[in-house]
């Protein structure tokens, strides 16, 4: 299982400290979380912060972007070191120009559903993107309960990235743990992305190797 870190919910204090400890620990990704306060009813951090972390790690860094016209930030997301450009469909007019721009910048493409969007409005973009980023809480912020419509959806996308002849990983954000994550990997997920169960817990070593295995 690839497993991605949320650092939502590290201490911001200690970031190089903690970034260390999960690179140690055998996580995959980072995943950076990105809201501006409109499209999510919360801010968290920007370019500069994406960018140190970028400095701090080899690990490729996730980044996904809870933000209003993305588009207008492709350029600058790349230069922070971004591996991976996840944005939301419900944020993005021409989803299809968006994910051009992404790829044409030299950054995989990811496209993030929030709970009531249906995976159908994806079929027609399917085959051109890296990932699908299932979100199985609100976005806006960490700690929340896992909503459990997500597994029935993960299997939903999963049929229909096959049926598309799409090869896009399915990555899956929010409420996740050992249990809830094993019910994703069962599903289809490919990707675990974890913010409170790895920096919360007392041993995030632990933590990360219960989804590792998955
Ligand atoms: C929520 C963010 C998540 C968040 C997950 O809007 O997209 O990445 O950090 O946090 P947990 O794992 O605590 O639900
Ligand atoms: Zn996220």
């Amino acid at each position: 299982m690839i497993v991605a870190p949320s650092l939502l919910s590290a201490d911001f204090g200690h970031l190089a400290r903690q970034i260390e400890t999960v690179e140690a620990a055998g996580a995959t990704w980072l995943h950076c979380d990105v809201m501006d306060g409109v499209f999510v009813p919360n801010i968290s951090f920007g370019f500069p912060v994406i960018e140190t972390v970028g400095k701090l790690s080899g690990l490729p860094l996730d980044v996904h972007l809870m933000i209003v016209e993305p588009e207008k930030y492709i350029s600058r997301v790349r230069d922070c070191g971004a591996a991976i450009m996840n944005v939301h469909v419900e944020a993005c007019r021409h989803l299809h120009r968006t994910v051009q721009e992404i790829h044409n910048a030299g950054m995989k493409a990811a496209v993030t559903l929030n709970p009531a969007t249906p995976v159908e409005l994806l079929t027609d973009i399917a085959a051109d993107l890296d990932m699908v980023l299932v979100m199985s809480v609100n976005p806006g912020f960490g700690g929340q309960s896992f909503i459990r419509h997500s597994i029935e959806k993960i299997s939903r996308l999963k049929k229909l990235l096959n049926d598309c002849g799409s090869k896009a990983l399915i990555e899956v954000d929010g409420g996740i743990n050992a249990a809830t994550g094993a019910e994703c990997a069962q599903a289809g997920a490919d990707a675990l992305v974890a913010g409170s169960y790895v920096f919360g817990s007392p041993n995030p070593a632990v933590a990360i190797e219960s989804l590792r295995i998955l």
